[in-house]
């Protein structure tokens, strides 16, 4: 067997021919930039998010740095007001905040879901504190009833990174995105719901955050050849769009076919050198799976015997961001479930183009895993 990690060719060729006849129709129109296509898109994909308003950008990145540029001006943050956010997540969810001059405060994250432990924020917060940037890592919404409940008795906004949760509900039935002040979404390509390319957005209910990240997000412009803050350039161009609206039908139908082929490796891997921890689920909150999980103290031996047997895997991610060395002032700090999961996590391939005969040749795998 050969199995990719993530095989992407395949993926696209699954929305073949709607993709295509797409794509022509814009190439056709002769519109590229700021048309129908995104304007469809981004309020297909506010009400797919049970939300209000939506703006297209060029990346999750800056879908998460305008989220947070736009309260920073209307809420009047000053520089340096502390963001929490996780401990263990991709780096873009902190250099967001650092890029938006303000300071990101880490927390740690809880042992059987990898999400932001509520435990430990009450103590986090300051009289600089401002907001609160849960991560719906590997598909989970993270616990948004106590994260709104804590922001809301302590006076702070949520930001949410939904960049690796698109279409996930919460434990209350809302989707990832319907319960922050603001959510970003990335489109990158291996994302539940991915461009072919890069693309992001903006979820809101506020009209204000919207109006502005819209400012911000076109040059500062307010009307045409006015520029009243300094801004930036991030569009989702019209084709991006019309890709995303082709895929977005399919979501929730590909989120449960992932669901469907995470049980069977959450039912049927059974090596006590590998920990699952999505088996447990305290809130009774679905992951869509963006990233199947594994622990094992022995990662780089069960990584080199699954690839021995064909089977592609990734690690999410061997450095947290407070050792990074572009984070210098972090690196003194230490988050011990976030450091522990850097050295024992293993993503095994899930996505659905996979079929089952796979899925368990590589359980067949790890099953047989010794060292
Ligand atoms: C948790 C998280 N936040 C933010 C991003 C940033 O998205 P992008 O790569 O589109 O800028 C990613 C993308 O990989 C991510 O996984």
């Amino acid at each position: 067997m050969d199995i990719k990690y993530l095989n992407l060719q395949k993926i696209t060729e699954s929305f073949q021919p709607e993709l295509d006849e797409a794509l022509q129709r814009v190439v056709r129109k002769g519109w590229f930039l700021g048309g129908d296509e995104t304007r469809a898109f981004e309020a297909e994909f506010a009400a797919f998010c049970g939300s209000d308003h939506c703006l297209g950008v060029a990346n999750g990145l800056d879908a998460l740095y305008l989220a947070l540029r736009s309260l920073k001006y209307l809420e009047g943050w000053a520089d340096g007001d502390e963001v929490i956010v996780p401990a263990y997540t991709f780096i873009a969810s902190v250099e967001a905040v650092s890029r938006a001059q303000l300071m990101p405060i880490l927390c740690d994250v809880r042992e059987d879901d990898f999400l932001i432990d509520c435990d430990r924020l009450e103590s986090l917060i300051t009289p600089r504190t401002r907001a609160i940037m849960p991560v719906h890592l590997f598909g989970k919404v993270a616990d948004m009833e106590r994260i709104t409940a804590l922001a809301g008795r302590n006076g702070l906004r949520v930001v949410e990174d939904c960049a690796q949760a698109h279409g996930a509900f919460d434990a209350r039935g809302r989707r990832a995105g319907a319960s922050g002040d603001v959510a970003a979404f990335s489109f990158y390509p291996g994302k539940n719901l991915g461009a072919l390319g890069d693309g992001g957005a903006l979820v809101t209910r506020r009209k204000d955050v919207i109006d502005y990240a819209r400012m911000m997000a076109n040059y500062g412009m307010s009307v045409k050849y006015v520029h009243d803050v300094e801004g930036i350039n991030s569009r989702l161009d019209e084709l991006q769009a019309a890709a995303l609206r082709v895929k977005l039908r399919r979501l929730d139908a590909d989120n449960s076919r992932r669901q469907e082929l995470a049980r069977l490796y959450e039912t049927e891997i059974s090596n006590e050198r590998v920990v699952l921890p999505t088996r447990q689920d305290p809130l009774g909150v679905r992951s869509v799976y963006h990233i199947f999980p594994v622990l094992c103290a022995e990662r780089e031996q069960l990584q080199r015997h699954l690839a021995e047997g064909g089977v592609q895997t990734q690690i999410h991610y061997p450095i947290p961001p407070h050792k990074q060395a572009t984070f210098a002032a972090l690196n003194r700090l230490t988050f011990e479930v976030a450091e522990r999961l850097a050295h024992e996590q293993l993503s095994l391939p899930l996505n659905p183009s996979m079929n089952e005969e796979e899925v368990k040749y590589i359980i067949q795998l790890i099953n047989t895993f010794v060292c």
